[in-house]
């Protein structure tokens, strides 16, 4: 036996009993404490970041997003790409899921695109125990400086209304334009939570009704605006996106529309309701409900009520989605948006 890899004789004795867990203790513990999260109001939150984020990560909240990103595929599914609106071209492209939540877009998108990369990112570990090889779940902060090598050629952001406070939101555009190649897509699908109704069924006096307004108001409270779907196109602007392109979609709560796709994309769209309504409600209005913060029992009753509007066939509420998708500058624009700076824009832009 060679010299240098001989066994100290002493080694048993100055480590009786250790295991394999020894060597792994510190970041086993820190990784289960993150996939435990934390409990609250009988429902699990994450526990990764120090300041709070509203929604619960468990299997009930996790239900929602899965019937969102159906619904998502059913407003879509009569486009050339039901997963995305700016265009890929080349399918060798390197992708980003911000807030990928439960996984299933990047999971379909890693399927549509074998040829493809797609990176999941939460402060949640998407609780999936099968994904396709060219598809990656990673449990970070994107608000934490990036450590990814390569640039994305296209990063997709859903329904992260309330994730981010103002400066939040700038740095993580900001984080999106610069972790882009030249002339790559960023993509972003958000809610309006508020509901209306054209026939006048949904009533002032409905809880529906005030429904956006109450927990658009417990956002602002947060210092989290759940308006992102309103505020999204300029701010991807701001950020030096071109090329912006927007669409709207409005999509009925409940199966009452006379269109097959609306009838089918209300059914879907009850469901994401149902599923997750609690889990909207319970840490806005506990923590931040107005005039004081409620009780986990005045949120259950609240809910009940809800609950009863959702499922009366009378009422014909609808809702807003917003898409936006914008490019980064091609190396030719930069070029070109480079020569034309003056010297104090040029210092400006490399701060
Ligand atoms: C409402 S879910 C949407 C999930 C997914 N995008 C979808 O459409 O189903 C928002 C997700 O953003 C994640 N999130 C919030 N803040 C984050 C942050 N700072 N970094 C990474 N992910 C974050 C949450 O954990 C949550 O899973």
């Amino acid at each position: 036996m060679a010299e240098d890899i001989a066994v100290d004789p002493d080694y048993y004795a100055l480590n009786e009993g250790y295991g394999p867990e020894d060597f792994n203790s510190e970041t086993t513990s820190i990784a289960s404490a993150i996939s435990k999260g934390r409990i609250e109001n009988g429902r699990r939150y994450q526990a990764m970041k120090e300041d709070d984020y509203w929604s619960p990560a468990d299997e009930q909240q996790f239900e929602s997003l899965e019937n969102g990103h159906i619904l998502c595929l059913v407003l879509d599914h009569q486009q050339k790409d039901p997963l995305h609106r700016a265009p890929i071209k080349n399918p060798k492209v390197h992708i980003l899921d911000i807030g990928t939540g439960r996984g299933s877009w990047a999971i379909d998108m890693a399927d549509y695109y074998p040829s493809a990369t797609v990176r999941g990112v939460d402060i949640f570990p998407p609780p999936v125990s099968w994904m396709p090889p060219n598809c990656v779940f990673e449990v970070d902060d994107i608000l934490r400086e990036w450590t990814w090598r390569e640039p994305f050629d296209y990063i997709h952001l859903r329904i992260l209304l309330g994730a981010f406070d103002d400066a939040g939101w700038s740095l993580a555009y900001d984080r999106c334009y610069k972790g882009l190649n030249p002339g790559g897509w960023i993509e972003q699908l958000e809610f309006d939570i508020n509901l209306q109704s054209e026939d006048g069924s949904l009533k002032p006096e409905h809880h529906l009704s005030s429904w956006g307004k109450n927990m658009i108001a417990c956002g602002e409270r947060a210092g989290r605006p759940l308006t992102t779907q309103k505020t999204m196109k300029s701010a991807i602007e701001k950020a030096g996106f071109v090329d912006v392109h927007e669409h709207v979609y409005k999509v009925p709560l409940g199966p009452w529309a006379k269109n097959q796709l609306l009838k089918e994309a209300g059914r879907v769209n009850y469901l994401v309701w149902t599923s997750g309504l609690e889990g909207y409600a319970m840490w806005l209005l506990t923590k931040f409900g107005a005039p004081e913060p409620w009780t986990k029992e005045e949120v259950y009753v609240f809910l009940a009520r809800v609950r009863k509007e959702l499922s009366d066939p009378s009422i014909h509420a609808y809702q807003y989605v917003r898409r936006v998708w914008a490019r980064k500058p091609t190396e030719e624009e930069l070029k070109v948006k480079r020569e034309s700076k003056t010297p104090e824009e040029e210092i400006k832009s490399e701060k």
